[in-house]
């Protein structure tokens, strides 16, 4: 992963159809916005965003939020309550982040939004990240600019730091005005508060003349960790059971594998899909949410799954078919 020759170009028209352009080949692109560094990828391609969370080292797949120009792209993405319409008029483009209905044929993969049927939406207020948002003409899911764990960037020099080697290009444009992320409000049902940040809450109430709502998660919530750990859990779940770590396919069983390898049974399997059968766990990244949303769709009862190796991107892969996994019982909802 560390052999990117990661360039920098400062803001100009240039840089911002060469970012456009590196977006549209699956590149990865950190820009600025009013709140932080963002580091960019093509939302709708998951093998580009397969390697955002490698380049991000991200443990789990956190769901990311989707960058739009103007509120008719939003609008193809998401449904809007009468709430959500009303804070989207009154803060875009602005450090406000919704978290909304994923509107039927929401162009944003499953990998980016880590399976949830909702999506994170927001409409930065800076001229750069704009620009490159006219000229790509898609939504660009970007969580900030920084390794997992590390602060983030409000200036390019903390991305080249932290990412240099990682990702295809920086766009520079100078140090960033608010430096803190954007607040997320959850429009799901009642509006809640899931992250605080740019837009304070008071000035959130006022809009809604009504007080959010409070998540039981957002207290104390660590910018990269997600916002509900259970609720990642009870919001993908397979319709068919799934088995981890096989050693071997039982009759009629799906097959879900991984490498050059097969297991013994392979051949009674009702169906398999090969997660990437050159090792990749990048490309085995890019293709969990489709290949198990396959398998599921063919209506086996149990899908199996050869073992996946934990590092890198392994360990996000491993986390999610865990939650998969898990007993239904278990799962909270
Ligand atoms: O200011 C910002 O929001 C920056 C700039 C780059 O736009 N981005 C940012 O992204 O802070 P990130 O990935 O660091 O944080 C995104 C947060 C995560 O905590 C994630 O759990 C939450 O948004 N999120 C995304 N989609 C969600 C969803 N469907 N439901 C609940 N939470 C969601
Ligand atoms: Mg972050």
């Amino acid at each position: 992963m560390a052999d990117l020759p990661t360039r920098t170009l400062q803001a100009s028209d240039d840089a911002t159809a060469e970012a456009a352009r590196a977006l549209r080949n699956g590149g990865l692109v950190a820009f600025p916005t009013e709140t932080v560094y963002g580091l960019g990828a093509d939302a709708a391609n998951p093998k580009a965003v397969a390697r955002l969370y490698a380049a991000k080292g991200r443990p789990s797949f956190n769901p990311l939020i989707a960058h739009v120009d103007g509120l008719p792209a939003a609008g193809r993405l998401a449904v809007f309550s009468a709430e959500a319409l009303a804070l989207a008029q009154a803060f875009w483009p602005g450090p406000l982040t919704l978290v909304l209905p994923k509107a039927p044929g929401c162009p944003v993969c499953d990998l980016a939004t880590a399976g949830l049927d909702s999506v994170a939406l927001r409409l930065p207020a800076h001229p750069v990240a704009e620009a490159i948002l006219r000229a790509f003409g898609g939504a660009v899911v970007a969580p900030s600019a920084n390794r997992s764990g590390h602060v983030s960037p409000t200036q390019a020099a903390h991305v080249a730091e932290d990412l240099s080697g990682r990702i295809d290009l920086i766009v520079d444009g100078g140090p960033v005005r608010i430096g803190v992320e954007s607040t997320i409000v959850g429009c799901l049902g009642a509006p809640v508060l899931l992250r605080p940040g740019g837009v304070p809450r008071a000035a959130i109430e006022r809009v809604l003349g009504r007080p959010l709502g409070e998540s039981p998660s957002a207290a104390g919530h660590a910018a990269d960790a997600p916002l509900a750990p259970g609720m990642l859990a009870s919001h993908y779940a397979p319709a068919a059971r799934v088995r981890l770590e096989a050693r071997e396919v039982g009759p009629g069983e799906a097959l879900l594998a991984f490498g050059p390898q097969t297991l013994p049974g392979a051949d009674q399997a009702s169906a398999v899909r090969n997660l990437s059968p050159r090792g990749d766990l990048v490309e085995a990244a890019a293709n969990l949410f489709g290949m198990v949303r396959e398998l599921d769709g063919i209506g086996a009862k149990s899908i199996t799954v050869m073992p996946v190796p934990r590092h890198d991107l392994g360990e996000a892969i491993n986390d999610l078919l865990a939650r998969a996994a898990a007993p239904r019982g278990l799962k909270p909802d």
